[in-house]
């Protein structure tokens, strides 16, 4: 029972909350973000440099975000508040992220839908005629807003429906499918002729492109592709009952993350190779490798084309929610609001963010803010600084201001379960993390400043 005499929701499944957690991390980071950064910060490099931060840094945040928001029985800010009034601010810092991410992400997820409809209505063959077609997309100023705004209404769907009745039972159907549609792409990525060079640039790591930028980029992408600090994997845990098993829980979503992102991978860079596409294109590049590879095809290519773009746009929505539900769990915590209010409310607020950075893209783009536009700004200010900020506090609050015997509890459920690497994990979380974080973050904005 929490104050207001309701009792807290529940997951009602251990697959619905692995299914959702996953659906929270495996997203447009994975498949839209993961192959962009990585084709430009090198390629095989940065995944490893990534791939030690997910499994080092993220893995064990992830399990401290679900021991405290379990610990608290408590969303974002309730979960510090109830342990530290003073730590009340870190919480509202991820707060505050939620809503900046949901700034940009409907954005993108509008452009996923609007490319259901586009593969199958018609984009041209060649691959410049479709990064050509993406270009004056996005720029449009009308288009992608009405994408977004359908986008923003999956979203309040799902989540005015709640827990378990909504986001879980979202995930579970969801996420399933989209697997199901990256293993065939990336196996038919792999047998286009060509597509070893794609491998080579996956695999074979060139140190000479990394710098203090590279280990920035990484570490903002392994927290924004787990859904990390801010908060969404404590209020995720404190749905969560007390038979279920942190640490292993933390690690299926971790490995189930990492895996959609190389997934991503092989169903991208084979294929751009093979089409001679640069591998440095930025944030067009699923929208215009995917069409590509398709296309070539002939034959029913548009339709698999469209299925992609189902799945993407699936795996973007099963993330948004889990944003949208951190904000409204704050709201309906912290401030005693209904459910179906605080949805309302919050995604008002986002549209107009949404419009600003959509806009920013072409109409407004003469609009800046610390030099780049809305889009940008809500992008980079997440993943370079907020992100990586609530992560270290988390860390922080957990390893010195939480009792450690408390979370050797919570983490083995009263002893019941064990977690053998419970030290080491208390070490990093204490000690190594936060400072490693602060170097790289330190060493990372001084190398673009450069
Ligand atoms: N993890 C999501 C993705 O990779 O697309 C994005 C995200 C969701 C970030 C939820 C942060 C968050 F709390």
């Amino acid at each position: 029972m929490d104050q207001t005499g309701q009792k807290r929701e529940n997951w009602g499944s251990r697959i619905g909350f692995i299914m959702a957690a996953a659906g929270s991390a495996v997203g447009l980071g994975n498949i839209w973000r993961f192959p962009y950064l990585t084709g430009m910060n090198g390629g095989g490099a940065f995944i490893l440099i990534y791939l030690f931060f997910v499994f080092v840094i993220g893995l064990s945040i992830m399990t401290a975000e679900f021991a405290v928001g379990r610990n608290s029985g408590k969303a974002a800010v309730g979960a510090y508040k109830s342990k530290n009034k003073n730590w009340t601010f870190a919480g509202v810092i991820g707060v505050l992220s939620g809503f900046l991410i949901m700034g940009f992400y409907p954005v993108v997820g509008g452009w996923a839908i609007a490319y259901i409809v586009k593969s199958l209505t018609g984009l041209t063959a060649a691959p410049e005629a479709i990064g050509d077609t993406f270009g004056a997309f996005i720029t449009n100023p009308v288009e992608p807003l009405a994408w977004m705004a359908l986008f923003l209404v999956l979203n309040v769907f799902i989540v005015a429906k709640g827990v378990a009745g909504g986001i879980e039972k979202a995930g579970k159907i969801l996420m399933p499918t989209l697997l199901t549609i990256l293993i065939l792409i990336a196996i038919r990525g792999m047998t286009l002729e060509g597509a070893g060079a794609g491998l080579e640039f996956l695999f074979k790591p060139d140190f000479s492109k990394v710098t203090g930028a590279t280990f920035l980029a990484a570490l903002g992408q392994a927290f924004f592709s787990l859904s990390l600090g801010m908060g969404c994997m404590i209020t995720y845990g404190s749905y969560l009952n007390k038979e279920e098993n942190l640490p292993s829980n933390a690690f299926i979503v971790t490995a189930m993350d990492t895996g959609a992102a190389l997934l991503a991978g092989l169903a991208i860079f084979p294929a751009l190779f093979a089409f001679g596409i640069e591998p440095t294109s930025g944030p067009g590049l699923v929208f215009v490798v995917v069409p590509s590879i398709f296309a070539a095809m002939g034959g029913i290519g548009p339709v698999l084309s469209a299925f992609f773009f189902v799945a993407l746009t699936v795996a973007a929505l099963t993330s948004s929610v889990s944003l949208l539900e951190v904000v409204v769990a704050y709201l309906m915590d912290e401030r005693n609001m209904a459910r179906k209010k605080a949805v309302y409310i919050s995604s008002t607020i986002m549209v107009i963010m949404c419009v600003l950075a959509s806009l920013s893209l072409g109409a407004m783009s003469g609009v800046t803010f610390l030099g780049v536009g809305a889009f940008d700004f809500f992008d980079i200010l997440t993943d370079k600084i907020f992100l990586a900020i609530g992560g270290l506090l988390l860390c922080v609050f957990t390893g010195w201001f939480v009792n450690k015997e408390d979370l050797r509890k919570e983490l083995t459920n009263n002893g019941t379960v064990s977690f053998g690497l419970f030290e080491i994990w208390y070490n990093l979380v204490k000690y190594v993390i936060p400072v490693a974080i602060a170097i790289v973050a330190v060493a990372g904005i001084m190398s673009i400043t450069q």
